[in-house]
C-alpha cells in the first residue's frame, strides 16, 4: 500500500527521550516497509542550521527549516520524525499550518528527571551558568496546548510511547494498519 506520508513532530525538553522515541519509531516504521527520516535537533544544527545559536529567533528559523524540510518529505509519501526541543508554541502552530498531515507528540519528562539524566552534561553547565539560556533552567519550554499525542518518558517504556504515535497515525490514515495484507502483525 503506498503511504501519503506525514510528520511526526516530537517536541519535548533537552533529555526528555526525541531521539531515543524517533529512533525506535524509525525501525518500526521501516520493518513495515514505510519510508521514513528523522530530523533531529543536534544533527540539524551541523548542516542545514549550521551557525544558528539559541535565542528565540535563531531557535524559530531553526524549526522553520526543519519544518519546510519536513513538508517537503511529508508531501512525497516519507514520513518525517523531527526531534528539536521547538520550546515555542507560536512557530510551533505556525509549522503545524504549512505541514501535510502533521501530528505533535510532546515527550513530557519531568525537568528533574531530564536533569537527573544529563545524557550530555549540559543541565550541569548550565545550573554553573557556563550555558546562559539553556531550555527548561533559564529559558523557557511552551508546554503543548494541544498535543495529538503525550509521551511520559519517565513512567513509559520506549515501545509503549511508540506504540502510543503509531496509533495516532494509524488512526489518521496516515500510516496503514499494522495489520499487513497477509495478516501478519508487525511488532516492535
Ligand atoms: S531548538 O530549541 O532549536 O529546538 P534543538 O533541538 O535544535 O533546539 O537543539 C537542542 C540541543 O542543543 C540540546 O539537546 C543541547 O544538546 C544543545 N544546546 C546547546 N545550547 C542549548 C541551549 N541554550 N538550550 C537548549 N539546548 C542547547
Amino acid at each position: 500500500m503506498e503511504t501519503l506520508g506525514a510528520t511526526v513532530w516530537l517536541t519535548g525538553l533537552s533529555g526528555s527521550g526525541k531521539t531515543t522515541i524517533a529512533h525506535k519509531l524509525l525501525k518500526v516504521l521501516r520493518a513495515r516497509g514505510l519510508k521514513v527520516e528523522i530530523l533531529d535537533g543536534d544533527v540539524v544544527r551541523t548542516n542545514l542550521s549550521k551557525g544558528l545559536g539559541f535565542s528565540k529567533e535563531d531557535r524559530d528559523t531553526n524549526i522553520r527549516r526543519i519544518g519546510f524540510v519536513a513538508d517537503l518529505l511529508s508531501r512525497n509519501g516519507i514520513v518525517a520524525i523531527t526531534a528539536a526541543i521547538s520550546p515555542y508554541r507560536s512557530v510551533r502552530g505556525e509549522v503545524r499550518e504549512n505541514t501535510e498531515r502533521f501530528i505533535e507528540v510532546f515527550v513530557d519528562a519531568p525537568l528533574e528527571v531530564c536533569e537527573s539524566r544529563d545524557v550530555k552534561g549540559m543541565y550541569a553547565k548550565a545550573r554553573r551558568g557556563e550555558i546562559k539560556g539553556f531550555t527548561g533552567i533559564d529559558d523557557p519550554y511552551e508546554v503543548p496546548a494541544a498535543a495529538e499525542v503525550v509521551c511520559h518518558t519517565e513512567r513509559e517504556t520506549v515501545d509503549e510511547s511508540v506504540e502510543k504515535i503509531l496509533a495516532a497515525l494509524q488512526a489518521r490514515g496516515h500510516i496503514p494498519s499494522a495489520y499487513a495484507a497477509d495478516g501478519e502483525r508487525t511488532v516492535c
